[in-house]
């Protein structure tokens, strides 16, 4: 008898090339865990409803523990004439329980069963993920605690512009790392619904209980129509799209990071655990780190893009291009965990080089904004400010000064200097959101209780 679950209409062997070119078993043998899972669920079910006995679905659930240790152990051997990690364990099934294993593939098909896993997969992926972006949240909160007091130079278009707190800047990462958590969290309850018996396409006529099947793989609800369930992998694009965005965020973050670290901006220590050096220049310290974070960003926008240009021209119900899926959601999340996993550390460990800062803080007019709003709130209409303070800023650049060494003849009203100074600058902030410390403090605390929960 032929190798394949499907060699019964066949009758010559299927060309070596062609197992080759068709296998999955290499990249989906990762889904063992959540096959065998969903295994048990649909054979506990069968007994259920009368198709199996309580008996043989024991010995089926037992069974399939005992392969799982057996993949754990490294003792599956794999192979591509097997096709795929449903296949395997099947076979492994039968060879342990003959006809019994032969009736657990019962009112199912791969098509439904490799979304099931796909989903089961991509839950633990998504939980795994929520943990790591906490970390990272935790340890942008912990510098913010760390550096509260520091004020650093804000800057659009990478020119200066206002003064804000050090406390701030870390918490926009939070804020960013908090959306990426919650765009997760949306994913997963869309994705919640259960595929498993929709069969091939159309369903069964064969009295299976879907609503046991959901309550045990923790599914929210069940799939409303078969033929969408085996075509669907809206679950995998919105995945890969949240992974997506979070690459983004990590590598415009180690961008500024890496410009940070340069000798002319000064601003960061690295830690030398989180660097490399030159095989060739002995005084290199590289953030390859951070490089590295901004570089694969591209891995995981590539795969977003593969899976669209994957599913976009597919007809309904299942087509053997949704098998090339797999790779592109296993890479994006090992990529974006592993950057996670390294950025988590690296944070905690990079100081701020506080005193550099402090010195170049008088650079770059910071207080120009701020001199403005004096002006407005003293009457003064917005524009007419802007321009008298535009007109004091090209005074300074002349006579190469600070707004605050200008006469005070030089000012509409001298006590609109008192705004004047980094210092006072900051001072003066008050909106919500803003940088105003006492506003910074708070949210501080908010974070601190938000992630200590
Ligand atoms: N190896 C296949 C995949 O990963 C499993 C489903 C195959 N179904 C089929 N009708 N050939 O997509």
């Amino acid at each position: 008898m032929s190798q394949k679950t499907w060699g019964g209409r066949f009758t010559g062997g299927t060309d070596s090339r062609v197992e080759a070119f068709t296998e999955s078993i290499s990249f989906d043998r990762r889904l063992y865990r959540h096959d065998i899972i969903g295994s048990q669920a649909h054979a506990r079910m069968l007994a259920e409803v009368g198709l199996l006995t309580a008996g043989e679905a024991e010995q089926i659930a037992r069974a399939l523990d005992e392969i799982g240790a057996d993949i754990d152990a490294g003792k599956m051997e794999f192979t591509i004439a097997l096709e795929d990690i449903h296949t395997h364990i099947e076979k492994a099934l039968i060879g342990k329980l003959g006809d019994v294993g032969r009736k657990l593939h019962t009112g199912r098909s791969r098509n439904d069963q490799v979304v099931t896993d796909l989903k089961l997969w991509t839950r633990d992926a998504i939980d795994d993920l929520d943990g790591l972006l906490r970390d990272l949240q935790h340890t942008f909160v912990e510098s913010a605690a760390r550096e509260a007091g520091v004020v650093i130079p804000g800057y659009t278009h990478l020119q200066r512009a206002q003064p804000v707190l050090a406390a701030h800047y870390f918490l926009a990462y939070v804020e960013k790392l908090q959306r990426d958590r919650d765009r997760l969290r949306d994913c997963r309850a869309r994705l919640n619904a259960l595929p498993l018996g929709a069969a091939a396409l159309a369903g069964t006529s064969l009295p299976i209980d879907r609503e046991s099947v959901r309550a045990k793989l923790g599914f929210e609800s069940v799939a409303r129509n078969s033929l969408d369930v085996s075509s669907d992998r809206d679950f995998a694009l919105e995945f890969v799209f949240c992974l997506s965005l979070i690459a983004t965020h990590l590598s415009g973050w180690a961008e500024e990071w890496v410009i940070w670290s340069t000798t002319e901006f000064n601003f960061l220590d690295l830690p030398d655990a989180f660097c490399t050096g030159s095989s060739i220049m002995p005084h290199k310290k590289n953030p390859d780190v951070l490089e590295l974070t901004r570089g694969k960003s591209g891995r995981v926008i590539g795969a977003l893009q593969h899976l669209f240009v994957l599913t976009k021209g597919l007809p309904l119900a299942y087509n053997r291009d949704l098998q090339e899926d797999k790779t592109a959601i296993f890479d994006a999340f090992d990529t974006v965990a592993g950057c996670l996993a390294v950025a988590a550390p690296l944070v905690s460990q990079t100081k701020l080089r506080r005193e550099v800062i402090a010195a170049r803080l008088d650079a770059g007019f910071l207080d120009a904004t701020t001199l403005m709003e004096a002006l407005i709130a003293r009457g003064t209409p917005m524009r007419s400010a802007h321009e008298i303070v535009g007109n004091l800023v090209r005074e300074c650049e002349q006579r190469k000064c600070h707004l605050a060494d200008l006469p005070d003849a030089s000012f509409p009203s001298p006590e609109v200097k008192a705004s004047l100074g980094v210092a006072n600058a900051l001072a003066a902030f008050k909106s919500y959101g803003s940088t105003a410390p006492a506003e910074v403090a708070k949210q501080l605390r908010d974070w601190q209780q938000r992630l200590a929960n």
